[in-house]
């Protein structure tokens, strides 16, 4: 990170313990993900832990700690898409590419998610990748679908 985007990263904070949410927020904006030198500076910046950093960031989904895969894969499993088999496609996601939720492969390929409720409840259970929204998804579909993307 060069020192004129360390500069952007904290201009207009004060280094108080109430920034610590909004800068997290800048930095997953404009990295896509919390890396871990993000959190050595945000700890020297605002002279609190790292451990502390994680603590609270870990309360809130928006923040991921791995850096984002070429392609996003958000599995709904919001209740319409849960009772309509989202867990199924969550869980052959996860053995097909062999990540979890919040991670990404190791070839920078893929990343995964879950997501609370895409909007599109009723063509459930839904799958979004990248911005494209798959409706009524299969296990048998996905994994087709996700041969498409590079
Ligand atoms: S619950 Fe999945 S789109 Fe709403």
């Amino acid at each position: 990170m060069s020192s004129e985007k360390r500069a952007e990263l904290f201009s207009g904070y004060q280094g108080e313990e109430g920034d610590l949410i909004p800068i997290l927020q800048r930095v997953q904006e404009k990295q896509g993900y919390i890396s871990e030198e993000a959190v050595r500076r945000i700890s020297r910046f605002l002279k609190i832990s790292e451990n502390q950093i994680y603590g609270v960031a870990s309360f809130y989904s928006q923040f991921r700690f791995t850096e984002p895969g070429r392609n996003s894969i958000k599995v709904c499993l919001g209740t319409a898409c849960h009772v309509r088999g989202g867990q199924i496609l969550i869980d052959a996601v996860e053995r097909e590419l062999d990540i979890s939720p919040g991670e990404t492969t190791a070839c920078g390929r893929f990343d995964l998610q879950r997501v609370a409720c895409l909007g599109c409840c009723a063509l459930a259970p839904v799958v979004q990748i990248n911005d494209d929204i798959y409706s009524r998804m299969t296990v048998i579909r996905l994994k087709e679908i996700l041969q498409n993307y590079e």
